[in-house]
């Protein structure tokens, strides 16, 4: 039985296009996967810790090789859990819009707080930065409202999938299967619609293979 972890990062509930593919991507998963277990977070409407001076004076000495003070142990307790249930995941699968060109800002403080020393990825003497989530892969819908294709000037804009990809690479995935739901706005509504169904479809297919 494989456990997998589905993140939606999108507030806009059953008027997500990100959140529109995943689920049906989820559904048919579990259709082919009867008993495996999906857990879903909802990054909009849980309380993610913070991560503020306490918790980055802990990570700190982390990295220094250095005992947390009992305040610093309080906040990185919280963190610890955060990433304990990250890391139980045996597969991924996350919903991601586009916000100013990069990602929603409860997603980026999901990051900032499972990207760990020691948790998920370690650093040697010598620099070298290692992940430890390995052997994962990750399934990523990326809902745009514009068109950000691969070789078009607008790619370089793009700091959503690019973004993610490589945080995710930095923690040592390395199958990591893109869909792109685009343009969900520039377009209008009859070419949002029709990108949406496509992106359904498709995500059906890919689930098929994960
Ligand atoms: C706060 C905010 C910022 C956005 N910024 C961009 C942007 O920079 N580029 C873009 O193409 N679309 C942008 N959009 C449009 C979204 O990417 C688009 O609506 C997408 O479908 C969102 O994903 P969702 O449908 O899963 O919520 C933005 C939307 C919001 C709410």
């Amino acid at each position: 039985m494989s456990k997998v972890l589905y993140i939606k990062a999108s507030p806009m509930k059953e008027r997500s296009n990100s959140i529109a593919a995943a689920d049906a991507f989820v559904d048919a998963y579990k259709k082919s996967h009867p008993n495996d277990e999906v857990k879903t977070i909802d990054l909009f409407s849980m309380k993610l810790p913070d991560f503020d001076f306490i918790a980055a004076s802990g990570k700190y000495k982390i990295m220094r090789g250095k005992p947390h003070s009992p305040e610093e142990k309080r906040a990185w307790d919280k963190i610890v859990a955060t990433v304990a249930e990250f890391k139980d995941a045996d597969k991924y699968v996350l919903a991601v819009p586009m916000w100013n060109f990069s990602i929603p800002y409860r997603l980026k403080q999901y990051i900032d707080v499972i990207v760990q020393p020691g948790q998920t990825f370690t650093v040697d003497s010598g620099g070298n930065y290692k992940g430890l989530v390995t052997g994962k892969p990750a399934f990523v819908v990326f809902a745009r409202g514009g068109e950000y294709a691969k070789g078009t000037p607008a790619e370089q804009y793009d700091q959503q999938s690019k973004y993610v990809e490589s945080i995710l690479r930095f923690m040592g995935f390395t199958d990591i299967r893109a869909l792109m739901v685009e343009p969900t706005l520039a377009g209008g509504p009859e070419v949002a619609e029709q990108k949406r169904n496509a992106a359904i479809e498709k995500a059906k297919q890919m689930a098929g293979e994960f």
